[in-house]
């Protein structure tokens, strides 16, 4: 096991450069397999959940080339098996890609129940609603799904709640089927919006992507395609707020301004200076921290990956700040270890009430979630002190190289090995 050691109090400055988007590329690489060529997939994040996606994808047949950084080659025509395998697909929340990707494709399809971190309850309901909309029947066992269908027919499906995992494996199942599907609620997430992109470089018809109205008219066949992951909104928003919590100047290259919105305009109003370039943007802070408000909703408002960045910022501006989750249910877990570090912090259900105490003090702690491990980081990279971040497996599924990024804009963070203890039930590696 590894673990970060952090020595906090150093202002970030310089640039860093943005990867390919997480959620992006865990939809794009199972979407290859609807491809009836090869794909050239660009700009793919060096991460655990993207390596475990390429591996289900090589255990399934497909031939999987690392052809340049961040470039992958995909041959999906050698795929001969439409199950994936219980232990890699667990270890990831998005494998359930695979399901819509393999049902679009093979009439079928068997994944394991995907795993998750621990958020609160992670239904698969609306997945299912989406499949069986189109002709397919499921059946749940051993913590394995399986799909089938004689034959997919677009459809009309409405979800009851704004999904992402949803919408995207409603586009995948649905880009070869019969006639047109009509997706209403759905989500308009960039990373919705790129995987639309690549299936119609591929030959789809998909419109209204980014909208909550997506019309797919399903087509015979996919050819190959070269395509771009976007850049990581989730990862930028996540060094605007440590160039904030530091005090620094860091120009962020590699971004979609548009897609970073609703954190500059909440950061703005905490009281730090942002200027916006066609492809950048550059973060600093002048005066003094003030307190905000933040209320997490579904895109374009303020994401709730964002939350427990933006809610260790908030510690350390002046003033009593709200912020509320409004899409999962316990995304408040990262609290206990802040308030290891000084922070003051109540929590009642979805609503964090932080008073702002303006410093935190370096302390031992634990990542409990991808986006949690990532606020450890900032809160450790503005205390005082030396803070050491265990778990740090969880951030690594989804920052691609963070700590070399960080050294590189001046933080002093170190890698450590520590002796592999056992790993206990709460210990599981499992991804968001
Ligand atoms: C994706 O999760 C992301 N993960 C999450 O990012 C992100 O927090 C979430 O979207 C919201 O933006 C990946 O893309 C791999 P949802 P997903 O389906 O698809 C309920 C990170 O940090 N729901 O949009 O699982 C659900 O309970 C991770 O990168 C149902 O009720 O999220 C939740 O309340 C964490 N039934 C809400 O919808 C369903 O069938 C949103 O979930 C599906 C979802």
């Amino acid at each position: 096991m590894d673990k970060f050691v952090i020595k906090g109090g150093r202002r970030l400055t310089g640039e860093v450069t943005i990867s390919g988007a997480k959620n992006a590329a865990v939809a794009i690489l199972p979407a290859v397999i609807l491809a009836d060529e090869p794909c050239v997939i660009e700009n793919v994040p060096s991460i655990s959940d993207v390596n475990i996606s390429l591996r289900i994808l090589k255990e399934m047949g497909a031939v999987v080339e690392n052809i340049g950084k961040d470039t992958y080659r995909i041959d999906p025509t050698g795929i001969d098996k439409c199950c994936v395998p219980y232990e890699t697909a667990r270890k990831m929340r998005a494998s359930y890609y695979f399901l819509g990707a393999l049902l679009g494709k093979f009439n079928k399809a068997r994944v394991s129940m995907p795993g998750g971190c621990p958020l609160g309850d992670r239904p698969i309901d609306q997945h299912l609603k989406a499949f069986s909309a189109l002709g397919a029947e499921y059946s749940l066992s051993q913590g394995m799904i399986d799909l089938k269908a004689d034959k997919l027919r677009g459809s009309q499906i409405f979800f009851d709640v704004v999904t992402v995992g949803a919408t995207m494996n409603a586009m995948l199942a649905a880009v070869k089927a019969e006639g047109l599907t009509v997706i209403e609620n759905a989500a308009k997430e960039p990373h919705i919006v790129d995987l639309a992109n690549c299936l119609n470089s591929m030959g789809a018809n998909i419109m209204g992507a980014g909208t909550d109205v997506i019309k797919i008219r399903g087509v015979e066949h996919l050819h190959g395609t070269t395509y771009a992951v976007i850049p990581d909104q989730i990862e930028a928003g996540t060094f605007m707020i440590a160039a904030a919590a530091t005090r620094g100047d860091v120009l962020i290259k590699n971004v979609i301004p548009k897609h970073l919105e609703s954190i500059t305009k909440k950061l703005e109003k905490i009281g730090v200076s942002i200027e916006q370039y066609d492809d950048s943007i550059r973060v600093w802070v002048e005066g003094a921290l003030v307190k905000a408000n933040v209320k997490t909703t579904p895109h374009p408002g303020f994401p709730t990956d964002m939350q427990p960045q933006i809610a260790t910022l908030l510690t350390l501006a002046e003033g009593t700040s709200i912020v509320t989750e409004g899409v999962w249910e316990q995304r408040f877990r990262y609290v206990d270890e802040l308030r290891r570090m000084g922070a003051d912090i109540t929590v009642n259900g979805k609503v964090a009430l932080i008073e702002g105490t303006g410093k935190l003090m370096g302390a031992p702690v634990k990542a409990c979630d991808l986006r949690a491990g990532a606020a450890l980081i900032i809160a450790g990279l503005a205390a005082q002190g030396i803070t050491e971040i265990e778990d740090i497996f969880h951030i690594e599924r989804g920052y691609d190289c963070m700590e070399g990024k960080l050294r590189e804009l001046g933080a002093d963070i170190e890698k450590v090995s520590i002796p592999d203890k056992a790993v206990g039930k709460n210990n599981k590696k499992e991804a968001v």
